[in-house]
């Protein structure tokens, strides 16, 4: 989940991974290595993943380029090619750096170094095509580039899982944003073609097929971001915790909104606060949605499904409070087209993109139509995307110069 930010972003690269290749020989005289990490999106499922539910995410075609090599002294030298700036430190002495970017990749190093105590520096370029601030997780896919490149160039045999915690605890308590585990799982765990159904307390997953050439998985980014999201977030978890402790006070097996029911919402949480019952109330109904929507996968009842989606998003708009008005607009507009199967805000809220389902055929005109009429509401040019369901982090061995 990203944080508000101001930076410069260009994106005229075209071919992220050779210009990273060129750009650290120009920088550093080395060959990196390099790691694609890509972004995520979720189908159905949200806010349960630190509510210990489940989620059903899949990585995309849209990812972060990371080239990265050991040094021979004790610096770290950061180049991120879209902000075009620059961050060096040393490798002992890992502190926040004051402007956001460097600190996705210097949280998981604090991590790597609470155990490792590594004394060497090293290298790093990056780069990537995930629209910062639009919900796709561009900071976890950061996040888990750098942990698996530091896993790799110093042999750490850190497990994917173990990489996974890695970048969740460096956004956790070094970005400061409470996340759940989903968008670092995601993107580390990503498969060709398939959804990863995550119950995110045990952490098993399974993958789910999906694709079909008959229906598009399309992005419409509204291109708001709320500088509140990230203490509006945290403020959401808080909630939940508060009301699993009400319930706690008479059932101490419940142990998160996973284990509670409506009927104990309505018994220990309702009558003392009205606002924590609706945050709680939305995740217990929301943790079911999932559930059966799998079913409706299972079924290839894929009408029933984009029916979920619909009502995750009144849940989020109404009970959870965490959409805008961009995000209910888009997702009005679809509302009775018949070549929309499904629609909601996707991730955390507050404004990046909505997920639709959409009939193949009619993708170009939905998006023409959508992005005329938002426009002509809001002023703003709406960005849509087209995304692919792609494989999770690793090395890139081969691309085209
Ligand atoms: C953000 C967080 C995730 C998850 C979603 C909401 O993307 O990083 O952990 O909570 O919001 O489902």
């Amino acid at each position: 989940m990203e944080k508000n930010s101001t930076e410069k972003m260009i994106h005229d690269i075209s071919n992220y991974p050779s210009t990273i290749r060129s750009k650290f020989q120009q920088l550093f005289g080395q060959e990196a290595l390099i790691i694609r990490s890509p972004g995520r999106i979720n189908l159905i499922g949200e806010h349960t993943d630190y509510n210990m539910g489940f989620v059903l995410p899949a990585a995309i075609n849209k990812a972060i380029y990371l080239g990265i090599q050991k040094r021979n002294d004790g610096l770290i030298k950061i180049h991120s090619l879209d902000f075009q700036d620059d961050f060096e430190c040393d490798i002992k002495t890992i502190k926040t750096s004051g402007k956001l970017w460097p600190d996705y990749l210097l949280g998981v190093v604090e991590q790597i170094q609470k155990k490792h105590q590594i004394q060497q520096g090293f290298n790093i370029v990056f780069g990537g095509d995930i629209p910062p601030g639009a919900g796709l997780s561009s900071s976890a896919a950061l996040e888990c580039a750098t942990a698996y490149g530091l896993n790799h160039i110093f042999n750490l045999s850190y497990e994917k899982l173990d990489l996974v915690r890695l970048a969740q605890a460096a956004e956790n308590e070094f970005v400061g944003v409470k996340c759940g585990i989903m968008d670092q799982f995601a993107s580390m765990f990503g498969k060709k073609n398939q959804l990863i159904q995550l119950d995110c307390r045990s952490l098993e997953y399974a993958y789910v097929p999906f694709h079909s050439d008959k229906l598009k998985i399309v992005l419409f980014d509204t291109r708001v971001k709320h500088s509140l999201a990230s203490s509006a977030y945290n403020e959401r978890r808080e909630q939940c915790e508060a009301g699993v402790k009400l319930i706690q006070t008479v059932h101490p097996e419940v142990l998160s909104l996973r284990d509670a029911s409506e009927e104990m919402l309505l018994e220990f949480v309702k009558p003392v606060s009205e606002i924590v019952y609706k945050r709680c109330s939305f995740i217990v109904g929301e943790i079911k949605r999932l559930l059966n929507s799998c079913n409706d996968l299972k079924n290839n009842n894929m009408a029933a499904f984009g029916k979920r989606m619909f009502e995750t998003h009144t849940g989020l708009k109404d009970l959870y409070e965490v959409s805008c008005q961009e995000l209910d607009f888009l997702v009005d507009l679809v509302k009775n087209d018949q070549n929309v199967i499904g629609a909601r805000m996707m991730g955390g809220g507050f404004g990046g993109c909505t997920i639709n389902l959409v009939n193949s055929e009619a993708v170009e005109a939905l998006i023409k139509k959508v992005g005329d009429t938002y426009h002509a509401k809001t002023g703003t040019e709406m960005l849509a995307y087209v995304v692919e369901i792609e494989d999770g982090t690793g090395v890139l061995t081969k691309f085209s110069l």
